[in-house]
């Protein structure tokens, strides 16, 4: 029996819901699992992730072991479109996936909210596994070892432009230039703009959207590491037609929110931002409303 797992991209924070908020993208990474003899067997990704230390491993490993599936070798074959290190969730498709596909042979895939606490134990915050589990828009809370995710309904249509440059920046470098403390100042700003952007998308109220997605406790600091980041912000924040614009998790992928009938979003952003997007991809998505899904081949 093999068991296929498909689980979406993500892009978590959403300018100020740092490590909270978060949404799931229709663009996917598939990954089948086999229990074999014996060894470690994976491909379809880059020869360096061939190994052990492979983080959809590590997770089936974990889960495994959570669960109490035992297994003497495993075979893992990947395949998909999200970009590595990216801010794109890439690392969160593997950890989902290595759960569902362990907790799948003991007939567990659907334990959502078990998968949810034990994906964020590995991940260490919630905001890009919580979508891509349940889907959608959400917002998570860590209280202790408990995680409350809850989806936002959002009632209008629309379309994430994703500008993806060509080069990569690691969570880990992206979270050391993070400051330990915020001025006051900046920490209500936050409060404000997390609650009028999750109200705004509720209500449909587009206009609140611009500045709801502005952030103060990791935009500013992040922002320097991205070449053309600033330069890119600017001009998004000046099109009208573009309802908000957010770094995309840790980036370096920048994110523009345009509305579904903006139908020549993409062509004007390339030619408003024109050099500055060479070599970038530029990629119109939806919100994906499913999360992950298993199935057995
Ligand atoms: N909230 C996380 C961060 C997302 O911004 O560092 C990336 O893992």
């Amino acid at each position: 029996m093999k068991v296929r797992v498909r689980v979406p991209a993500t892009s978590a924070n959403l300018g100020p819901g740092f490590d909270v908020a978060g949404l799931a993208l229709t663009l996917y990474n598939t990954f089948t699992f086999e229990l074999v003899d014996e060894g470690l067997h994976i491909v379809g990704c880059p020869e360096q992730f061939c190994n052990e230390s492979n983080m959809t491993y590590q997770a089936f490993k974990e889960a495994a072991n959570h669960c109490g599936l035992e297994f003497n070798g495993l075979r893992i074959e990947c395949s998909g479109d999200v970009p590595y290190t990216r801010g794109l969730g890439s690392s969160s498709t593997c950890i989902v996936a290595g759960i569902v596909g362990a907790f799948a042979f003991l007939d567990k895939a659907q334990d959502r909210q078990e998968i949810l606490e034990l994906a964020t134990k590995i991940e260490g915050h919630p905001d890009n596994v919580a979508p891509a589990i349940f889907g959608g828009l959400t917002v998570s809370v860590m209280e202790e070892n408990n995680v409350l995710t809850l989806n936002i309904p959002v009632k209008h249509e629309y379309r994430f432009v994703a500008l993806i440059p060509p080069f990569t920046l690691s969570t880990e470098q992206s979270r050391k230039v993070l400051p330990q403390t915020l001025p006051r100042q900046d920490a209500i700003k936050n409060v404000s703009h997390l609650a009028l952007m999750v109200a705004s998308l509720i209500n449909g109220y587009d206009e609140g959207l611009k500045l709801g997605f502005k952030d103060r406790l990791h935009q500013p600091y992040r922002g320097d590491l991205i070449k053309g980041y600033h330069e890119i912000m600017d001009a998004l924040e000046k099109d009208e037609k573009i309802l908000g614009c957010y770094l995309s998790g840790a980036g370096p992928t920048l994110m523009a929110v345009i509305k579904e009938e903006d139908k020549m979003g993409v062509v004007r952003l390339k030619e408003e931002l024109g050099d500055l997007l060479t070599d970038w991809q530029v990629v119109k998505l939806e919100l994906d409303q499913r999360g992950y899904t298993c199935d057995y081949e």
